[in-house]
């Protein structure tokens, strides 16, 4: 269940923390968030040091597809129906520096970067086109490409075109930015509280903490657990299928994503809300075994992504009332991009500087959206299930999920394999023996 990024890098290996230390600025997570942001502050001269429970990129980053792109679904004519114009331009223009800042970083960087054009693609031609007008009140040159053109086996209306996007390929990335950063791997933070983090390796105190860890560690400030979920999706790695040169998604949430990497096609789909049905591997073998049926499969994996109510990231201050702590989270499946955004941002309030972004990106803005109400919901259900087992988050009840052989749940999303051991947090911890 390796991801082809991680059976094809190799990544520096750091000791544990095992004393007391002081730094000016303390990372939580060594996923790209993390990495991104103790690599900026670094290269400013600030004296950083990022902590990682396991090893570098263990968690959601070695299972990307590894797209880098501000193309993310037909989000511009949403943005700028529910926020506006200045602020659907201000998303656009944060995720188009990031793709510039990753295209300058990876020119040293032997981590096969490559420019592709984006593609989303539907069946219906009048979202396509609500999409290029949105772009177009927003002076982005988005293009409208013939279904005729799309190599897909699939019939569709045709696809909104975003140039010169890329992708890469993210460990190797992570590999040659972590070198010369202070870090520390199989350090888990047991407690966090502003201006100190006490870990299995001893205490860190440090003026400002950036918490990168996937799902904020924090439960009683922010809000977290009601204002973020959890979707699973699931990748697999053929040979002998078609180079689609390009990268290709289908703009709804339950269809299908195309790119190759070297002579493989990465086939991704099958999402489904964590604890919940869907098609994961099984729909992804059926349509290969239709279309591409020479195809042979080499690897297949799972990822995670946190979602936010507004389909907006949450960076910056981690809430009111915690000075000094902050937070990167909810990238919506488009976390190689807002990693870069995250960075940018973060770095910038840690050194006091002005950021464009801020507002838009703030933890802090309005949670009333209808995905908060579908939330309390979710939540509610899994609290009144009567069945065990029980997740340790909150005490939801956890749901068997077969294609994988976990233990999920669909309240906030951690995951527990058989064993009890915890895969995907919030939860801190494992529970014992399950199923
Ligand atoms: Fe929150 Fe399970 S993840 S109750």
């Amino acid at each position: 269940m390796d991801s082809i990024w991680l059976k094809t890098a190799r990544l520096p290996a750091f000791d544990a923390l095992r004393s007391d230390i002081k730094t000016d600025v303390l990372v939580i997570g060594g996923g790209m968030a993390g990495t991104l942001c103790a690599y900026y502050l670094s290269q400013a001269g600030v004296d950083c040091v990022l902590v990682e429970a396991e090893r570098l990129c263990c968690g959601i980053t070695k299972n990307t597809t590894a797209k880098i792109t501000a193309q993310h679904g037909l989000i511009y004519d949403k943005l700028t129906r529910e926020f506006g114009t200045d602020r659907a331009r201000l998303y656009l223009e944060a995720n188009q520096n990031a793709l510039e800042k990753y295209r300058t970083l990876c020119q040293n960087i032997n981590c096969d970067f490559e420019e592709q054009d984006a593609f989303v693609y539907s069946t219906d031609r009048r979202k396509l086109e609500r999409e290029l007008n949105a772009l177009d009140q927003l002076g982005f040159a988005a293009e409208f490409e013939e279904a005729k053109n799309i190599p897909l086996p699939l019939l569709v209306a045709g696809a909104v075109k975003f140039r010169r996007q890329a992708q890469f390929h993210p460990l190797k990335f992570i590999a040659a930015i972590a070198e010369n950063l202070r870090v520390f791997e199989h350090t888990k933070v047991l407690e966090l509280a502003p201006g100190q983090a006490v870990t299995s390796g001893g205490t860190v105190s440090a003026e400002k903490i950036v918490v990168a860890t996937h799902f904020p560690l924090l439960n009683k400030h922010g809000g977290y657990f009601l204002k973020l979920y959890q979707h699973r999706s699931y990748v697999l790695a053929l040979k002998n299928a078609p180079n689609v040169h390009g990268m290709y998604l289908d703009e709804n949430e339950k269809g299908l994503s195309f790119r190759n990497y070297r002579d493989l096609l990465l086939l991704g789909g099958g999402s489904h809300r964590t604890g919940k049905q869907g098609g994961g591997w099984t729909e992804l073998e059926r349509f290969a075994q239709q279309h591409y049926p020479s195809a042979k499969k080499t690897a297949r994996w799972a990822t995670q992504d946190c979602m936010t109510l507004d389909a907006v990231p949450y960076i910056g201050p981690y809430s009111k009332r915690t000075s000094g702590l902050y937070v990167a989270t909810g990238f919506n499946k488009w976390g190689m991009t807002s990693s870069m955004v995250a960075a940018e941002i973060l770095t910038d309030l840690v050194l006091n500087r002005e950021n464009p972004y801020l507002k838009l990106f703030s933890p802090s803005r309005t949670m009333l959206r209808p995905q908060l109400a579908a939330n309390a919901l979710e939540s509610t259900l899994g609290l009144l299930t009567p069945t065990t087992p029980r997740c340790p988050h909150m005490g939801c009840a956890l749901k068997y999920n077969a294609a994988e052989h976990s233990w999920d749940c669909p309240c906030h999303g951690s995951r527990f394999a058989e064993d009890g051991s915890l895969i995907d947090n919030p939860a801190t911890d494992g529970k014992q023996k399950l199923g």
